[in-house]
């Protein structure tokens, strides 16, 4: 079902009008016109302007702006602007803001300094909500309202005594007595055995390693104490306003604190901010990734990027500014994999402040200029693709994602610092991305009936229920492939006795004895020519195929590679990390079993992915080499970029949008 569907492709961007003087606004709105822009996010980091003391509210700026924002045609995604808490909050209550794990206090000057639990900053914070919904849920220019400000950027963990006695109650809730509390952490281990709920704090800096699973509750606390800011400001904004309601999200970049599956209920449109890493060549793939992963948050449904740089940002090492056709390529990048709007920090680069080097749709230079002259067209280009808006993405592929299972693998104590989370993740997605296959990265909880191929990357946190549907999957034809260290952990991060992978033992056909993790650099090879390091494992096949072993390193003769047929389908099994081109290689064989096709057959570097609707379907061409494309023009309907006489031609670093006649 879609929760949420706009009227346009949106494209915009962050306005904080309160950083200029009133004299700029009216050229800020008479720019937004000519480069098309339709919604900017107004009042995000508002609060101390529009309670500048405890209970007195000015509003008359944000009246005028937004009165201005409407007169010019302009819609408006109002902030709560709870992003961050008034100098004077800190003051009158020092109690509310964070402590780090050793007990340090951050203090306010810079932002978000706040404790998520703490209940006074809640009710302040909700009073401003109240007025701020109260004052603007019927003006004409609010089309959207925009919870806080990626909630838990800066402030996801806090280990303050009001965050301890919050813990305190949520463990309460999660496990009723204590009996069930030193089970699930294993308290027997090192003498740890609570035998009250006051002995029991965060996960603060200790002697030794602390208690894996205090650490596992303590993220899912977190990231649930986060959650209910963002549900009590939804409380408030449902009884006094009608438009959707959003919060930002921070999927794909390495932000691990927040499960936002848990989230998605939540919102009315799942809205994501999504940063590249500049110096990072392959930075286009980290952004198709972040963006399908979105897409999976929303459960297939459009959704909206709502913040992105036209440039560079400011807060990297080195802040490597976009080549021209750069921003288009990444715009039109987040729309082919769903984004139904397009929205950038921020409207004007800020003159002051510690963001005055971040790009923007009017740099410090003013309008004549490359960045404002790509904004006006990527306006234009938005306006020519209007059709696309509400239409869904085509995979045949789910990679299963679960931010518990990363709190999980990243604890401390593990066989290997060179496991992580990403890891495969990245490597199974770049394979498919180089093949030209679109993937969604689901939850395990997903119905993954409709996938012909699904990967599993690094699960070590399993629960029953997901594992067998994946059975079930397989048993009736799906095709699954695992990577190593999954399936090793329930729940409560207990290892999963009899044997590795765990959960997955039966589903796979194969029995682990032990991990032998490589040296650091120690590479291995396998009997198939392929190349591998970090991970190899006793494996004994029960059940399943080999189709590869090791050759040298710790286990020569053992298999590192292994298929089981279960059912009609297979599932297979990968016990060792392998290099890049050996991914594309085992990428290249699972897509072929499982008869999964490319949205379009092309060149290394060209990304293509397809939108549906019903009959209707879109093709996106972003070609990121520097070599022009030609593919065949039949059948298609140009909408953008390019040039399309008898065949589409796609220019070095351009794109282009058709739409298929499949008639
Ligand atoms: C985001 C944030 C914006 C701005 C931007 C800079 O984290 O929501 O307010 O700080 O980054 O890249």
């Amino acid at each position: 079902m879609r929760r949420w569907q706009g009227e346009s492709i949106y494209f915009g961007g962050d306005y904080n009008p309160e950083q200029w003087p009133e004299e700029t606004w009216s050229e800020d709105v008479e720019l937004m016109r000519r480069a098309g822009v339709n919604l900017v996010s107004v009042g995000i980091f508002s609060w101390a302007l529009l309670e500048p003391t405890p209970g007195r509210f000015e509003f008359g700026w944000l009246d005028r702006a937004l009165d201005l924002l409407h007169d010019g045609g302009i819609q408006v995604d109002l902030a709560t602007a709870t992003a961050s808490p008034p100098p004077w909050l800190a003051r009158a209550h020092p109690e509310t803001l964070p402590r780090r794990d050793d007990g340090t206090m951050l203090w306010p000057g810079g932002r978000q300094a706040y404790c998520p639990s703490s209940p006074i900053f809640r009710e302040r914070s909700l009073e401003l909500v109240r007025a701020v919904a109260g004052r603007y849920a019927e003006h004409p220019a609010v089309v959207m309202w925009h919870v806080s400000n990626e909630l838990g950027c800066h402030n996801a963990h806090c280990y303050c005594d009001v965050s301890a006695e919050a813990f305190r109650g949520w463990l309460r809730e999660r496990y009723g007595d204590l009996d069930r509390l030193n089970d699930a952490w294993g308290t027997a281990f090192w003498s740890q055995r609570y035998g009250d709920w006051a002995e029991i704090n965060p996960p603060r800096t200790v002697t030794a390693f602390a208690n894996p699973t205090q650490q596992l509750d303590f993220q899912r606390f977190s990231s649930d104490e986060l959650r209910a800011q963002l549900r009590a400001e939804r409380e408030v904004l449902k009884t006094l306003v009608r438009q959707p309601i959003t919060t930002n999200f921070m999927i794909g970049m390495g932000v691990k604190h927040m499960d936002y599956h848990s989230w998605a209920s939540d919102v009315d449109l799942v809205s994501n901010d999504h940063y590249l890493t500049a110096a990072d060549p392959q930075a286009h793939l980290g952004l198709a990734l972040a963006a399908d992963h979105t897409r999976g948050v929303a459960g297939g449904d459009p959704w909206l990027l709502m913040e992105h740089s036209t440039s560079a940002v400011q807060w990297q090492p080195r802040n490597v500014a976009k080549l021209p056709g750069q921003l288009r390529r990444n715009s039109l990048a987040h729309v082919a994999r769903g984004a139904d709007g397009v929205l950038f920090f921020q409207w004007r680069a800020s003159r002051a402040g510690a963001e005055k080097f971040h790009s923007a749709l009017v740099p410090h230079a003013g309008p004549d200029t490359k960045v404002f002259r790509e904004v006006c067209q990527l306006g234009a280009d938005l306006k020519a693709l209007a059709e696309v808006r509400g239409s869904r993405v085509d995979a045949d592929v789910a990679i299963l994602f679960d931010w518990e299972a990363w709190w999980g693998v990243e604890l401390d104590s593990h066989p290997s610092v060179d496991v992580t989370y990403a890891d495969r993740l990245n490597a199974l997605y770049g394979s498919l991305w180089r093949a030209g296959v679109t993937a969604d990265i689901v939850h395990p909880s997903t119905d993954l009936s409709g996938y012909r191929l699904v990967l599993v990357p690094t699960l070590y946190l399993v629960r029953d229920a997901d594992v067998d549907a994946l059975h079930r999957y397989v048993e009736s034809g799906g095709t699954v492939a695992v990577t190593y260290f999954s399936g090793i952990v329930d729940a409560n991060d207990h290892i999963r006795l009899g044997g590795y992978p765990g959960a997955f033992r039966e589903l796979l056909g194969v029995r682990t004895e032990e991990f032998f993790p490589l040296r650091e650099g120690e590479q291995v090879r396998l009997d198939d020519g392929s190349v591998a390091d970090v991970w190899t494992e006793w494996l004994h096949p029960d059940g399943a195929e080999v189709l590869a072993s090791y050759t040298d390193g710790p286990l020569p003769g053992v298999p590192a590679l292994t298929r089981h047929p279960v059912g009609t389908g297979a599932a297979w099994y990968v016990g060792t990390r392998l290099d890049e081109s050996a991914t594309d290689r085992l990428v290249a064989r699972l897509v072929d079993e499982a008869g999964v096709r490319p949205a379009a057959p092309v060149p290394s570097g060209v990304e293509v992915v397809r939108r549906r609707d019903g009959e209707r379907t879109w093709q996106f061409i972003i070609n990121h080499t520097e070599a022009e494309v030609r593919l065949p023009a039949a059948g298609v309907e140009l909408l953008t970029g390019a040039r399309c006489a008898g065949e589409l031609t796609v220019p070095a670093g351009e794109v282009a949008v058709v739409r298929e006649d499949r008639t």
